[in-house]
């Protein structure tokens, strides 16, 4: 089949290349041309693991191409998929979907035979409905389709979620594409993903309530963390002992810092957004989004308590930036709020992340970026783990900087309190 997608970023990059991968002839289209000629040149704009190997080895046998020509792209193609960023207006909570909308105003001039125009990106319920008018005005009914298609992949184990997903959601009531789709993801079916159809608007409020409810577990054990912190108990207990109910779950079960990325955070401000709209309260998913933003004043306070209040001249260094793992992703990363806070306070920070240097800390003079781990660790008073990456898995703190001590804030309950503390280190970790 003939693809295209538009917008090559995390999401359109990873299933443009799956996709062509799969056997497809697929065309990447971005209106960033820097990014359309790193691509060409082989250059990987994102940091996801194993994306390089394959875009190299798709983009050499020609299956995957790159352009930042949308009109003839989509004329070339029978399915578009649209993968645009649909982040949080600037004023208000709901989902700023000029770029879908934009896109769609520039299909409906490129429609010369039957497409069927997918929305990937996250949009709100009825979204696809005003697609639809858009390419109405310029095109009859019968030369396109638009489907509901949500990605459910996750940054840092991208290329694995889309190669092997639990589920495919297809929304649309029209027979013929979701034929043409159904056979576009057969090799993904016989691998074991459920395939589901259903109409457009619930496809896309499957993928918001699916965003809501992760974010909901998330925060409902950060806030069973505070009571253990209070009472004595290890959260890492309640976790286990909770997620072995298969009505649970273990994952996203995890105590930590404020959940962030570029799904969550503006995903349920969006859905509540909706419902407003339609006068519907979502009041379990409003709590969540307060509690989360205050989680960081939680985490902050601790660090406070921790230096017993003088945090002046404090040198903190930070073990990672980005809001988990595996991915370069800063978008709405709890270390965005806690190191302006701190460096505010007077703080000298320094911070090591394994995808480099970040600009969104070039602004403050007390924050720069050092090249590895020892380097970070250097005359530092409070180490904070803020991301679990497994390069922070096991650092040998007693050696690594001739045995001076400093105090350990392990965000992600990486280490064992009782080994660490019988290295000679003050030690404080998440919950426990
Ligand atoms: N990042 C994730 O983990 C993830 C997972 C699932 C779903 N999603 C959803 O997928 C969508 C895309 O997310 P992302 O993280 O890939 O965004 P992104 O910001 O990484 O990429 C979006 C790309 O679209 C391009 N673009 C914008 N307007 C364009 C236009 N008119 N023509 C061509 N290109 C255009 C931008 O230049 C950018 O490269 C969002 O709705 C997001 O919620 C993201």
């Amino acid at each position: 089949m003939k693809l295209c997608m538009i917008g090559t970023g995390y999401v359109g990059l990873v299933s443009g290349v799956c996709f062509s991968d799969l056997g497809n002839d697929v065309v990447c289209v971005d209106k960033d041309k820097n990014k359309i000629d790193q691509l060409k040149n082989g250059k990987i704009p994102i940091y996801e693991p194993g994306l390089s190997e394959l875009v190299i080895k798709n983009y050499k046998n020609k299956r995957l191409t790159f352009s930042s020509d949308l009109k003839s792209s989509v004329k070339n193609s029978d399915i578009i998929f649209i993968c645009v960023g649909t982040p949080t207006k600037k004023k208000g909570s709901s989902a700023d979907l000029s770029q879908v909308f934009n896109v769609a105003k520039e299909l409906s001039l490129s429609i010369n035979k039957f497409k069927i125009i997918i929305t990937k990106s996250t949009v709100p319920v009825t979204t696809g409905d005003e697609i639809e008018k858009i390419l109405s005005k310029k095109n009859s009914k019968n030369k396109f389709s638009v489907v509901s298609n949500p990605e459910f992949l996750r940054e840092g184990e991208a290329i694995r979620d889309f190669t092997f997903p639990d589920r495919i959601v297809i929304g649309t009531n029209d027979k013929k594409s979701n034929k043409i789709l159904k056979n576009l993801y057969s090799p993904l079916i016989s691998k074991g993903a459920q395939y589901i159809n259903t109409s457009r608007r619930a496809a896309e409020l499957i993928k918001y309530a699916s965003n809501a409810f992760l974010a909901t577990k998330i925060t409902f054990i950060n806030e069973v963390a505070n009571l253990c912190e209070k009472t004595g108990i290890n959260v890492e207990d309640i976790s286990i002992g909770m997620g072995l109910d298969k009505r649970i779950g273990s994952r996203f079960l995890r105590a930590g810092p404020a959940y962030g990325g570029s799904c969550f955070p503006k995903d349920t401000k969006a859905i509540i957004s909706t419902a407003d709209k339609f006068n519907t309260n979502l009041s379990v998913i409003k709590s969540v989004v307060k509690s989360n933003e205050n989680r960081s004043n939680i985490l902050l306070n601790r660090v406070y308590k921790i230096l017993n209040n003088k945090i002046k001249n404090k040198k903190i260094t930070f073990l990672g930036v980005t809001f988990k793992a595996n991915t370069d992703d800063m978008r709405d990363s709890s270390s965005l709020t806690m190191i302006p806070a701190l460096s505010k306070k007077g703080a000298y920070i320094k911070y090591f992340d394994p995808t480099g240097y970040k600009k969104e800390f070039k602004k403050f003079k007390n924050v720069s970026y050092v090249n590895s781990i020892k380097k970070s660790l250097d005359n530092s008073d409070l180490v904070i783990i803020h991301t679990e990456w497994n390069d922070f898995k096991s650092i040998n703190f007693k050696n690594i900087n001739k045995g001076k001590k400093f105090i350990i804030y392990d965000m992600r309950n990486i280490y064992l309190p009782s080994k660490i503390k019988s290295q000679g280190f003050k030690y404080y970790s998440v919950g426990r």
